[in-house]
């Protein structure tokens, strides 16, 4: 298949007509551009993974969610009674872990994104698939990096779940006591 990056005005076009196929409100404007890495020339998997992101979000209602938590890190359950949903959250679950392997930074003006995104190389993230989903560990040795994984799974993916994209237009703040 063949794959070329696209420009920010495009992609937003793209989001925009999206939302409105959809049947969303007018005030669900398109993801703001501070969602999207620094520079998407770089980047030539964001489109498709902010893509499925939108998806996501414009679906929220239809995911259910828990967070278990441990010294060392989270476990999250992330499902949805919607057969192609499910794939969808496994498909981003693949995606972001790509990215945080590689160090491929998303939403970067966001203060806790940028953090987790620093500290990636901390980080372990371990898949089970489900039926309905995907359950997800997270662990790190570095407790500070456990700190933004705690942080990142409640008040990041968990509300992104219960608000979807108005909650998504918002900045995620950095964990209470985070040193840096
Ligand atoms: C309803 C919307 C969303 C759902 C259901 C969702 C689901 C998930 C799940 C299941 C994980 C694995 C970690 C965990 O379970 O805590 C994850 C990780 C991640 N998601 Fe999302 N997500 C959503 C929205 C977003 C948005 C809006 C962004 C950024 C624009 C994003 C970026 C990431 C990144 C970077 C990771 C890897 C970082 C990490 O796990 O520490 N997600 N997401």
């Amino acid at each position: 298949m063949s794959h070329r990056t696209c420009s920010r005005r495009e992609f937003l076009a793209v989001a925009a007509v999206l939302l409105t196929a959809c049947g969303q409100r007018p005030r669900n404007q398109p993801l703001p551009d501070w969602m999207l890495t620094p520079d998407n020339a770089e980047d030539p998997d964001l489109v498709r993974d902010m893509l499925v992101i939108q998806d996501l979000l414009v679906r929220h209602g239809e995911i259910r969610r828990e967070v278990q938590h441990y010294s060392y890190g989270i476990r999250a359950t992330t499902t949805s009674p919607a057969a192609d949903l499910a794939a969808r959250i496994r498909e981003h679950v693949d995606q972001m872990r790509s990215r945080l392997r590689r160090g491929a930074a998303i939403r970067q003006e966001d203060p806790l994104f940028a953090a987790v995104f620093a500290h990636h190389q901390a980080v372990d993230l371990q898949v089970e698939r489900l039926p309905g989903g995907v359950r997800v560990t997270e662990v790190s040795d570095d407790p500070v990096t456990v700190m933004l994984l705690r942080q990142h799974a409640v008040h990041a993916v968990s509300e992104f779940v219960a608000g979807g994209i108005d909650r998504a237009r918002q900045p995620t703040p950095l964990p209470p006591g985070y040193p840096g």
